[in-house]
Order: structure tokens, then sequence, then C-alpha cells
């Protein structure tokens, strides 16, 4: 069966950005296709780029689950009008790894969600785009763009408008991870 992992790159266990993913994975997995949320909270990720440095971070694992997976979504935390900086990190160590590993990216389907109180939500999904249109992926749409607003962890799911796009964009990523891979 085909699997996408939804990457959090919000340091809290269960916050919006958890909670938002498991919606998105919840629907993906509506329409036959499994899913995992994964997150960075509590990881340390440390910032290097050379494989062969090695890390011992954890994000290792994370990257292997990835190049099995036959589709990737992030979703971040917006922090002072930008991706939570942990997340560009994390984007940046998977295209090094999959550059390095015969461009394992390639071809999979894929997507960023944004989640913040108020501000900064579309800047924060055409950061996060850089990584996934580079990488050689295929990112559907939904009606608006995957964005969610709420502060405290919770709040997300009261945000109806968010939840359908979130929840289409789930549908569409189903879809195309079918139609891609059968
Ligand atoms: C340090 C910090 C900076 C933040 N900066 C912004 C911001 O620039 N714009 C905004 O709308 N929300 C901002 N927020 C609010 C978060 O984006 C919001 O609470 C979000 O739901 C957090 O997601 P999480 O629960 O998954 O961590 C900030 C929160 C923190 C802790």
């Amino acid at each position: 069966m085909s699997k996408v992992i939804l990457l959090s790159g919000s340091p809290n266990e269960n916050g919006n950005t958890v909670q938002l993913l498991k919606e998105c994975a919840g629907v993906i997995e509506k329409n036959g296709v499994e899913a995992e949320v994964v997150s960075l909270a509590g990881m340390h990720l440390r910032d290097v780029m050379d494989l062969q440095e090695g890390c011992e971070d954890g994000f290792d694992e994370i990257i292997s689950k990835i190049k099995e997976a036959q589709g990737f979504i992030a979703g971040g935390p917006v922090y002072w009008g930008t991706v939570r900086a942990e997340l560009m990190t994390a984007l940046q160590r998977i295209a090094m790894a999959s550059m390095q590993q015969g461009n394992f990216l390639s071809r999979k389907a894929g997507g960023p969600i944004a989640v913040a109180r108020r501000g900064g939500v579309t800047s924060a999904i055409q950061e996060m785009m850089m990584f996934f249109l580079s990488n050689d992926m295929i990112v559907p749409g939904s009606t608006y763009w995957n964005i969610a607003f709420g502060q405290k962890p919770g709040d997300v799911i009261n945000d109806a408008e968010g939840l359908e796009t979130i929840k289409r964009f789930g549908e569409n990523m189903a879809f195309v991870v079918e139609a891609i891979n059968g």
C-alpha cells in the first residue's frame, strides 16, 4: 500500500500543527493510502548538510521513512512571520539526502501546510514550496492555500474553512499518490 509521511515542524508535541496534520492524515487514510504523522518536537535537529558527518539526533530515521513513502507533507507553524527555522533545516537535510541517494524525492507527491495565529501563512507556504518544486515533486492543490489559523493548541480545529481546505488537500494527495503508484 502507498504511504504518505506528514512532518510537523512544531516544537509542540500536540499543538495545532500536529492536530491539523492528523486531520489530513485521517482523510488520506479514508481514501485508501496509509498516512503517518511524525514530529520534530524534542528532536534538537542538527544543521548538518554533509551526510558523511552522521547525525545522532534521530532525524535520519525520519528521512528513511520519507524515502520509503510515496508522498510527503510538511506542516509548519509560523514564527515571527516565517516558517519555523528548524523545519527549513529539516527540509534542507531531506533535500541533501535525496540528492545524494538517487533523487528519491523525484515524482513523489507532496506539499506544504502552514499554521499561524494570524499572519505570515502565505509567505510560509511560498518558503516551503521552494523545497517541493525544486526537488522534482508533484504538488496537488486544494480549494484555497493550505493554511489554517489558531493560537492555543486545538484552536485550529475550530477554523472550519482551514479544516475544509486541508481535508481537500488530503483527498487530492491520496488521489495523486494512487494515480502515480497505482
Ligand atoms: C515565538 C513565536 C512566534 C510566533 N510568531 C507568529 C507570527 O509571526 N504570526 C502568527 O500569526 N502567529 C505567530 N505565532 C503563533 C503560532 O504560529 C501559533 O500559535 C501556532 O498555532 C503554533 O502552532 P503549534 O501549536 O503547532 O506550535 C508565534 C508563536 C510563537 C511561540
